[in-house]
């Protein structure tokens, strides 16, 4: 049992002024938002465990009233209320993990979270896909500046890569994030992915099972978490949204 959430950095101030790529860092309501997402993490993981700790006991009651009692027995100098509190505490402090990109403003989304609490790491996989010389350009840049670019990459929006060094396409970045998905499926800790549009898209249309064609237009809001519950027929995704 496990844990995961997804969500993109907080605001940058490129987001702000509709910039695409870059590196920029937080505007003061990103950082807002990156605050109240370790909030949140942290209420999430306590209720989690609690959840779990609640969820056993009253599996171990109803075989008690069928006259078995659990192996493990207690000490008896706790209460069972205390003995509750304290396992929900060992599953609380287990460790969870939170990725990054190695992007300024999904790393600052992420210095919220204390490290001592949280085993936290930067992954260059976990990047925006690169715009190479589109970067640091609006839309509206782009389609004065480099109109067959801006149509060719309406048209097909999977495949299209955007030209000049380094530039990547949804396909490009689909192959680059697999390392991260198989990893993610094998891990058994809880954790909690701050990324961009891109790889978002990617990583909930690979956890819906959606098309490759879809992906590149799901909507991914800002300052959202997005939950996985695994069920029985496939994943269930919850939304949280930030309300300044
Ligand atoms: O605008 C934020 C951003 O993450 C850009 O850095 C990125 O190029 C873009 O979104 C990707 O979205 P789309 O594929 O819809 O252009």
């Amino acid at each position: 049992d496990r844990q995961i959430f997804l969500t993109r950095h907080g605001q940058s101030t490129d987001n702000v002024t509709g910039r695409i790529g870059g590196d920029a860092d937080l505007s003061p309501s990103g950082r807002k938002y990156a605050e109240a997402l370790s909030k949140f993490i942290k209420e999430q993981r306590v209720q989690f465990a609690l959840d779990l700790v609640h969820e056993q006991h009253e599996r171990e009651e109803i075989w008690k009233s069928k006259g078995l009692e659990p192996l493990e027995k207690t000490d008896g100098s706790r209460t069972p209320e205390e003995l509750m509190k304290a396992k929900a505490e060992s599953i609380c402090n287990s460790q969870f993990i939170v990725w990054t990109s190695m992007l300024k403003r999904a790393m600052s989304t992420a210095a919220y979270f204390d490290p001592d609490e949280y085993d936290i790491k930067h992954i260059r996989f976990l990047n925006e896909i690169n715009a190479s010389i589109c970067e640091g350009m609006t839309y509206e840049e782009i389609s004065n500046v480099y109109p067959d670019e801006y149509n060719l990459r309406k048209q097909n929006k999977l495949f299209y890569r955007y030209p000049g060094i380094g530039g990547e396409s949804y396909m490009d970045v689909i192959h680059r994030t697999q390392s991260m998905i198989i990893e993610l499926e094998r891990m058994s800790q809880s954790c909690l992915i701050i990324t961009h549009r891109v790889v978002m898209r990617i990583l909930l249309g690979y956890l819906t099972d959606m098309s490759q064609k879809e992906m590149p237009h799901m909507d991914v809001p800002m300052h959202t978490v997005f939950e996985v519950r695994p069920k029985p027929y496939g994943n269930e995704i919850l939304k949280w949204r930030y309300i300044e």
